[in-house]
């Protein structure tokens, strides 16, 4: 059985866990909303200071509560792209002293592979292949997840990330950062058909609509113009009812032709929004009139956290992967550039 330590620093959120195959054995978590809240979104500057302040007690506390030593490990994991440089850097550097200091192997894991496999640990059964619709606060893709843990995207937005769009949508509506948990409480209490907003739509140079491309930049537009026009006091919750009804509709339209396209019969819905109580609905029951079996991770598995990076890295190591003591941070990289993160064994055993 595999086990390792997980560190994930890529954006607010300090977070450790120790993971033995697809189970958690403990984790701690600090998160800095207060610490970014007073500026309305996340400062890359203060975020770097917070983890560095809160990771020796986080890597501390998950030790005692497992009462295993770090030499006990199997590995290190620590997410190193895509993310905020510096923030990342702080979990990386400390996953690399322990990988020193105690002669363990370093799993860098790729964050958007940590949100797929948050899947596992809410079906340790699951194997692929399997559909994900992969939602957080800076992508929006579907990718089909195939045998060996490959990649394969099939969609994506052309600009904003649908957690981008609920963040700015709701400081339009003064409800404050992070703003996709206030639409979600506020919109159950408004119309959704109180304003026709835009679906975003991604024409196909030859003519036609891409099926699974999707946008979010025009809709936020849309409900800005609409907070520009409308009298004071703002119809606030008909606004996040109607933004948060076109989100939805526009997400589950995708995610379920796809599956059915691609003939996959699982669908994981992965990522910060995937918290979304509407969205967790409506394709729930979309998918079950086409016979597809959804798998959403508990809440506190769909926001960043280090469970799913010690998943991916149980899977990594599982495959003889291994990064070098090299591995730096990256703010973007695609997920089908993954295997760049790990050494060559097929060079090194061979040379
Ligand atoms: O995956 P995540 O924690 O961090 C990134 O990797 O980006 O996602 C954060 C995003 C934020 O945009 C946040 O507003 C959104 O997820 N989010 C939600 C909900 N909870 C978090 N959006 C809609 N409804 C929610 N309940
Ligand atoms: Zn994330």
């Amino acid at each position: 059985m595999t086990t390792v330590l997980a560190i994930e620093t890529s954006c607010d959120e300090t977070a450790v866990a120790i993971v033995r195959e697809r189970q958690v054995l403990a984790e701690a978590v600090a998160s800095q909303i207060p610490q970014h809240q007073a500026y309305g979104g996340v400062v890359p500057e203060i975020a770097s200071r917070q983890h560095l302040e809160a990771i020796n007690c986080l890597l501390q506390r998950v030790q005692q509560e497992t009462n295993l030593s770090w030499a006990q490990l199997d590995g290190i994991a620590a997410t190193c792209a895509p993310g905020l440089v510096g923030a990342l850097n702080i979990g990386l550097a400390a996953a690399k002293t322990l990988a020193v200091l105690y002669q363990r192997p370093l799993v860098g894991i790729h964050h958007l592979e940590g949100h797929i496999c948050s899947a596992y640990l809410a079906a340790p059964d699951l194997q692929p292949p399997f559909l994900c619709l992969l939602v957080s606060g800076g992508h929006t893709s579907l990718v089909a997840v195939q045998h060996g843990q490959t990649y394969n995207p099939l969609g994506q937005t052309h600009d904003d990330a649908v957690g981008e769009a609920f963040d700015k949508v709701a400081r339009l509506l003064g409800l404050g950062y992070p703003g996709g948990p206030a639409i979600d409480r506020l919109a159950p209490t408004g119309n959704p058909h109180a304003f026709a907003l835009p679906e975003g739509k991604i024409s196909l140079p030859g003519g036609g609509i891409h099926p699974y491309d999707m946008s979010f930049s025009g809709l936020k537009t849309a409900v800005r113009r609409l907070v520009e026009q409308l009298p004071t006091p703002l119809p606030s919750a008909d606004l996040a009812a109607s933004f948060q009804y076109t989100v939805v509709q526009a997400l589950t339209r995708r995610a379920i032709r796809c599956a059915v396209d691609q003939g996959l019969t699982t669908l994981v819905v992965a990522g910060g929004v995937a918290a979304n109580r509407e969205l967790r609905q409506t394709l729930t029951t979309a998918a079950q009139r086409q016979g597809i079996q959804v798998i959403i991770p508990p809440l506190k598995y769909c926001t960043d956290n280090a469970a799913m990076i010690g998943c991916a890295g149980v899977l990594r190591l599982k495959q003889g992967q291994v990064s070098p003591l090299t591995l730096t941070s990256r703010s973007r990289m695609a997920l089908t550039d993954i295997s760049t993160l790990y050494e060559d064994h097929s060079r090194t055993n061979s040379g």
